[in-house]
């Protein structure tokens, strides 16, 4: 038994990592993810993002992505897709391009078109939009803000529908849990999607939390279900919970189970929310200290692979 087949006993889809391909040659680390009951669920931390995967304009990359999805598959595991139209990792073609509306859209829909169209019937989900929002709950600056204004919503999600019908398609952000304006700007955007023709079918809550700082399970379950009252389902998409500062001590590691217990626990009491994913398992590998320095340790397992008291309190929850 493991933390996915766990989850899935209790009525949900996953219990998921992100991964990519530079950790294939960590053999502990493999032992670990490539055990289903555990990680049911695959998502690249990078490797479909637009920079990597189309780095100069009809140059696709899939080499990477496709040997995730081929190891999920081979080992009976989802796979969830991420990101297509996002601000950030973008190649220097779409950052610095000059647009118009007609040419910004068209490059929209191709790079969607064929991406999606490559993994056509392998992804559970794709994150179509990532991190439109500020926290104050405006739209974020971004190349495709600057030149469609809202409508690079509508066009990515009629974009998505079209090139693979079977795939769930989320938008997908951060804060939403914490921030109510945020929170009511995603739930305008999903309005917005709507009122355009487009289809959306999930939101996904990115769930980057610190130690201390995480929303309680009524707060998070109040914030689900206003998505889940608009007919979406829902996940913790990119679940992590950092330290503020290291080395943690037995306070900071007991307050860390707690908080991963509010989370996960959110999730069970959503019938809609499918699943979790975890922003890779292992302090090794997690995103965190390089990006916000001093903070860290976020994973349910240590650096070593050992459990960390945060994982115990998971598993003893489902
Ligand atoms: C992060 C990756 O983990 C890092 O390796 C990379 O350098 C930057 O992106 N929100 C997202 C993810 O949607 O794609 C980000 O992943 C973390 C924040």
């Amino acid at each position: 038994e493991g933390l996915h087949s766990l989850f899935v006993a209790s009525g949900k889809l996953f219990f998921g990592t992100a991964t990519e391909t530079n950790n294939f040659g960590d053999s502990a680390y493999q032992v670990i993810v490539n055990n289903k009951n555990e990680f049911g669920m695959f998502v690249p931390e990078n490797s479909q993002k637009w920079g990597p995967i189309e780095p100069t304009e009809g140059d696709f990359q899939f080499e990477s992505p496709d040997s995730i999805v081929n190891r999920a598959e081979g080992n009976g595991q989802m796979f969830r897709c991420h990101a297509l139209t996002w601000h950030s990792q973008l190649p220097a073609f779409v950052e610095n391009g000059t647009w118009t509306r007609e040419t910004l859209t068209s490059a929209i829909q191709t790079h969607i078109a064929t991406v999606m169209g490559h993994y056509k019937g392998q992804c559970y989900s794709w994150d179509v939009v990532n991190e439109a929002l500020n926290d104050n709950g405006t739209f974020r600056d971004s190349v495709f803000f600057r030149v469609l204004g809202t409508d690079f919503l509508p066009i990515s999600f009629k974009a998505a529908e079209a090139a693979d019908p079977t795939a769930k398609l989320y938008y997908n952000d951060f804060n939403l849990e914490t921030i109510r304006n945020k929170t009511d700007a995603a739930v305008r955007i999903v309005e917005l999607i709507r009122a355009a023709g487009a289809r959306i079918d999930g939101l996904g809550f990115q769930a980057h939390f610190r130690v201390g700082g995480t929303p309680s399970q009524a707060s998070l379950v109040a914030t689900m279900n206003r998505f889940v009252d608009m007919g979406l389902e829902v996940a913790l998409s990119e679940l992590d919970i950092a330290h503020n500062s290291l080395p943690a001590d037995s306070r900071a590691l007991a307050q860390q189970s707690t908080d991963y217990v509010a989370a996960v626990g959110a999730c069970l009491a959503v019938p809609k929310c499918v699943g979790i994913t975890l922003w890779q398992f292992t302090d090794k590998y997690s995103w965190i200290p390089s990006t916000f320095p001093g903070a860290g340790d976020a994973c349910l397992f240590s650096a070593n692979f050992t459990k960390k008291p945060a994982y115990t309190a998971v598993k003893n929850l489902l």
